[in-house]
């Protein structure tokens, strides 16, 4: 079943079906995103915005000299040929330039995290609305045929009550933590830095802030942002549920001290009203190598996520109390036996096992990527809603950057997630 789901024969387009789409931001993700977007049938790349002239002529590269290119988004949805764009930028930006092209009539697929302050949710939320436009955010495991198994799993009640969900992203290496590599030509010449910078604290060009920006809080969102948001987006698609009501994380600098001000090592918890616990770890000193992956635990079993997989073990809870009574009396054990199997007769086991392991896999080379960005375009041409959107994804952002707030802070931190409000004493000091 799994690997039916990408095999199905794309619908006919004809020319004046397609998507024109334009990047905004084409560093790691926005190339990576654009290529992805490329595959689906129907798609066409116009144009390409960013800051630093070697990924403007990379996109040419790519992608042919016919793209036009430039520095200055605006000059983007300006356009009349580009119906919806990626936004690849650093979190910072991510809130304007979405609430720009949604007003100059783009739809848009924004990267999470949707937010960088929690005053960008409700204005992205009201700009998607206003405009009419499709907002989808790019956490892709919301597409994938596995996080849909495991939804099905879950609702299907074969692992019982859910009561815990524990998540973790860890890495050890020099780029898992952030230090991408700088251009040799890095330069005010190259790079735009005040545009770069926008609503960031105005300071001399830093190549490296530039190229790392994740390791300083004016442009990204820690490991909270960069990565728990992907846990946060997939437990709420599998759970339905739409945030934590209390959350307090602590963590810490352990190792990668090298100027930068978020810790490389963060622990959170998160209360859910639905009657389950969140725990999230991201260790960029781990020992080992790169893992993800998401344990829900139930009263009859539990559901792993772990690549592209789900596995699913039951084990339920036996119907019988059970007999403690070895140090009684032999009277008193006989007597106590002898009530018990009248209580509990013994039956001749009949059905299915009750215990069960079973493993979902997706087919090889699944991307989960490709089927977020099929879904995407399906909601551009018809109009509906797309799963994972403005209201999803400042519910997944909301939740992460409590962690933020509760490590930085000292306390615990509350939020509703059905109005998507902190508590009073944080709201005036994160907007
Ligand atoms: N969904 C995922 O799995 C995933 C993976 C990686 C990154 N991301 C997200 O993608 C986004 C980009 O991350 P990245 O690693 O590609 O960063 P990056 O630094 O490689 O690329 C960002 C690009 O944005 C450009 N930029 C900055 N401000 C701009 C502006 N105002 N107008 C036009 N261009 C601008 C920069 O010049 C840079 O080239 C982040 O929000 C990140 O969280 C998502």
């Amino acid at each position: 079943m799994l690997a039916q789901a990408q095999s199905e024969p794309a619908s006919p387009v004809s020319a004046n079906d397609h998507i024109q789409i334009a990047l905004i931001g084409a560093g790691g993700q926005g190339q990576g995103d654009t290529k992805v977007a490329l595959q689906v049938p129907g798609v066409k790349l116009v144009a390409v915005a960013d800051c630093y002239d070697g990924r403007l002529q990379h996109s040419k590269e790519l992608w042919g000299d016919d793209i036009f290119t430039t520095k200055e988004y605006s000059q983007i949805l300006e356009r009349k040929d580009v119906d919806a764009v990626i936004v690849g930028t650093p979190d910072h930006w991510h809130k304007q330039v979405s609430i720009d092209a949604m007003k100059a009539g783009k739809d848009v697929y924004c990267e999470k995290p949707m937010i960088h302050l929690y005053s960008d949710g409700p204005e992205m939320i009201e700009a998607s609305h206003a405009n009419h436009r499709i907002l989808q955010v790019g956490s892709q495991r919301v597409s994938s045929v596995i996080y849909i198994k495991a939804k099905e799993v879950l609702e299907s009640g074969a692992i019982g009550q859910l009561n815990m969900v524990t998540a973790r992203w860890d890495r050890n290496s020099s780029i898992g933590a952030w230090n991408y590599t700088v251009p040799l030509d890095a330069s005010t010449e190259t790079c735009d830095w005040p545009t770069f910078l926008g609503t960031a604290p105005k300071i001399p060009f830093n190549a490296e802030h530039f190229f790392q920006w994740r390791k300083w809080k004016a442009y990204g969102s820690g490991v909270a942002g960069d990565l728990f948001v992907h846990l946060f987006s997939g437990t709420h698609f599998i759970t339905n549920a739409h945030g934590p009501t209390r959350a307090m994380a602590t963590g810490g600098l352990r190792f990668w001290k090298d100027g930068r001000d978020v810790p490389d090592v963060m622990l959170g918890l998160f209360d859910y009203p639905q009657g389950f616990n969140l725990s999230l770890r991201v260790n960029f000193v781990n020992g080992g190598e790169e893992n993800e992956g998401l344990l829900f635990t139930g009263s009859e079993g539990t559901m792993e996520i772990a690549g592209n997989s789900l596995i699913v073990s039951r084990v339920p809870r036996e119907k019988d109390p059970g007999l403690m009574i070895g140090t009684f009396t032999n009277a008193m054990q006989k007597e106590i036996r002898e009530q018990y199997m009248e209580k509990y007769p013994r039956v001749h086991p009949m059905g299915a096992p009750q215990i069960g392991y079973e493993r979902y896999v997706a087919a090889e080379g699944y991307s989960d990527s490709y089927d977020h960005f099929h879904n995407f375009f399906a909601s551009v041409r018809s109009r509906q809603p797309v799963v994972e959107d403005a209201v999803f994804g400042y519910r997944a952002a909301g939740a992460a950057l409590l962690s933020n707030l509760s490590y930085d802070n000292g306390t615990v931190v509350h939020w509703d997630p059905e109005a998507m409000k902190l508590e009073d004493k944080f709201a005036k000091k994160t907007t």
